[in-house]
């Protein structure tokens, strides 16, 4: 096989940083990587497998020198202006963002629900959104057994994935907080706000990226458009409330299904704990069940709480918890050059 070449861009952001953690750890048969941000990082150091190396700016040029891959994680301006460009050059971009997610042309993957599209790619794969990675991934293998006839989602979002920005503001609302500060009043917190409308501490806020004509957040549309691609159901029936709370890492969500055929709860059960990269956290009788501080550092989604919805003929609840960081983002879209890689 040829020497790989392999760009981090984004380098230096929260995803960024545990792409090259994923990478590290996956040792995959790439023989260069090179890590880009924007000129305010430029020559910053990083270790990588016990090397150093220099950030360097992301220029028009930056896929001049023959990459085979990049993983962009550097919001979705970023990739519309240079994915495009490394495209063009040869290289495979696995791309974070929301820029590309609902083309036609662009590949939408969650290796293990639909890593056959991977082949489809025309340079560029689109990585989903991390509400909706850690839902289609028990949703698939029920889709196929069952098949669902309407979803309701209901999210529970870590800060972190506000980026930076947002891990800062429930930081300094803590601090803010422990300071004796009177933190219910938002115009009296003794800080700035720098990614949310509202102190993030002690709050729920019902509002993740901008709100649309519709009534919805484009991450409640994300989550339903980017669904209905990766299960191949254009006019699956589904609706969602996406929810920021004050958890650092990992969301959780809920999930409400409905069938169209009926269902033994013990094989349903059976069924999600056999499909690769879930596992079963559920065990009521010991307060068994997923959550947040279990999901960090793990590319799995937990699986928990799983009982019928009596309210209607063939329905169910469950909770699923995930790290919004690594499989919501950094370890898709590692686990997608993985797959490039062991079909060349
Ligand atoms: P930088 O650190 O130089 O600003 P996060 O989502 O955690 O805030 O991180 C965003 C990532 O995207 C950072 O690595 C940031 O680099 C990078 N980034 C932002 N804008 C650009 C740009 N125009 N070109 C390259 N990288 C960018």
């Amino acid at each position: 096989m040829k020497d790989l070449k392999l760009a981090v861009v984004g380098a230096t952001g929260v995803v960024g940083r545990a792409a090259i953690k994923v990478l590290e750890e996956k040792k995959l048969p790439i023989s260069s990587y090179t890590f880009f941000a924007s000129k305010k990082s430029s020559g910053k150091k990083i270790m990588f497998m016990e090397k150093g190396y220099t950030v360097q700016e992301l220029t028009e040029q930056s896929f001049d020198k023959g990459f085979d891959f990049a993983i962009f994680s550097a919001g979705g301006e970023t990739s519309k202006k240079y994915a495009p460009i490394a495209a063009s050059k040869g290289c495979i971009v696995v791309d974070n963002s929301s820029a590309f997610r609902m083309d036609k042309d662009v590949p939408l993957v969650v290796p293990e629900v639909n890593a056959q599209e991977i082949r489809k790619n025309k340079g560029i794969i689109a990585n989903p959104n991390c509400s909706t990675i850690q839902a289609v991934v028990p949703l698939k293998p029920l889709d196929d057994k069952y098949k669902i006839k309407r979803i309701v989602y209901s999210t529970y979002q870590a800060v972190s994935g506000a980026g930076r920005d947002g891990i800062e503001d429930l930081e300094n609302g803590i601090k803010n907080y422990r300071e004796g500060n009177d933190i219910n009043v938002a115009e009296t917190s003794k800080y700035e706000l720098k990614k949310f409308p509202y102190p993030i501490f002690n709050n729920c806020l019902p509002h993740i990226d901008t709100f649309l004509d519709n009534g919805y957040t484009k991450e409640e549309m994300k989550m339903i458009n980017e669904t209905r691609k990766i299960l191949n159901r254009p006019e699956l029936p589904i609706t969602a409330t996406t929810v920021r709370v004050p958890v650092f890492n990992s969301h959780s969500e809920s999930i409400n299904i409905e069938f169209e055929n009926e269902f033994d709860l013990d094989e349903l059960k059976d069924t999600l704990r056999s499909f690769p990269g879930v596992i079963l956290v559920d065990d009521i009788d010991s307060n068994k069940y997923p959550i947040a501080t279990d999901a960090t550092g793990h590319d799995e989604v937990f699986v928990g709480r799983i009982r019928r919805d009596f309210s209607v003929k063939s329905g169910l609840n469950f909770w699923v918890v995930a790290d919004n960081i690594r499989k919501g983002a950094a370890s898709n879209a590692v686990q997608i050059v993985e797959k490039l890689i062991e079909e060349m």
